[in-house]
């Protein structure tokens, strides 16, 4: 594909993996050719003027995998059109905690001064208490199930960016 869009997503227990094939869906809805792939199976960028990417919040830091991403290929990113959304709010969803996600997200993204996204947008994720495993287990003992994501919103963000891409 020629001049396509790559949406490229690190998820550790598939709620943003699902975000990002509804940003699919949308994007192509409005017109876009659009490819996805996980981030770590992205080999080449050829072919697509514009990445979008997203990753879930854990434990203050993006999901390791985004954040290998971005220094990978720093490169290819520079020379293309980027945007960014994360998951994170799980609890209450208020304004409040959106805007501690936020704070996260920026102070993140704010490690790689070299990156300058046409949108950055953070999303409610999901806790699936049957999922979590190994360490994370013991900071979300009595963390009760959730999912904020706002499927709406979601597709109003893409709908919106795909006039920027
Ligand atoms: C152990 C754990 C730690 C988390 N830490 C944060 C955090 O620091 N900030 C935040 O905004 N969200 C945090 N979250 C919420 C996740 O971002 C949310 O669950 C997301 O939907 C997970 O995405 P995934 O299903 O693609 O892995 C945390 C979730 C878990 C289970």
């Amino acid at each position: 594909m020629i001049n396509s869009v790559l949406v490229a997503f690190s998820s550790k227990y598939g709620s943003t993996q699902e975000v990002a094939e509804a940003v699919v869906t949308t994007l192509r809805e409005q017109g876009l050719e659009v490819d996805i792939q996980p981030m770590r199976q992205v080999k080449s960028f050829e072919g697509y003027r514009s990445v979008v990417m997203g990753a879930p919040l854990y434990m203050f830091h993006l999901l390791k995998g985004a954040r290998r991403f971005l220094s990978k290929h720093r490169k290819a990113l520079i020379e293309r059109q980027v945007a960014f959304f994360a998951l994170g709010p799980t609890n209450t969803g208020d304004e409040k905690e959106f805007q501690e996600s936020r704070e996260q997200l920026d102070k993140e993204l704010a490690a790689y001064p070299w990156l300058s996204p046409v949108a950055v947008e953070i999303f409610g994720g999901v806790i699936d208490p049957d999922k979590i495993d190994g360490l994370y287990k013991l900071f979300m003992r009595q963390v009760p199930a959730s999912d904020l994501r706002d499927w709406d919103a979601i597709r109003s963000w893409a709908s919106d960016l795909a006039e920027k891409l």
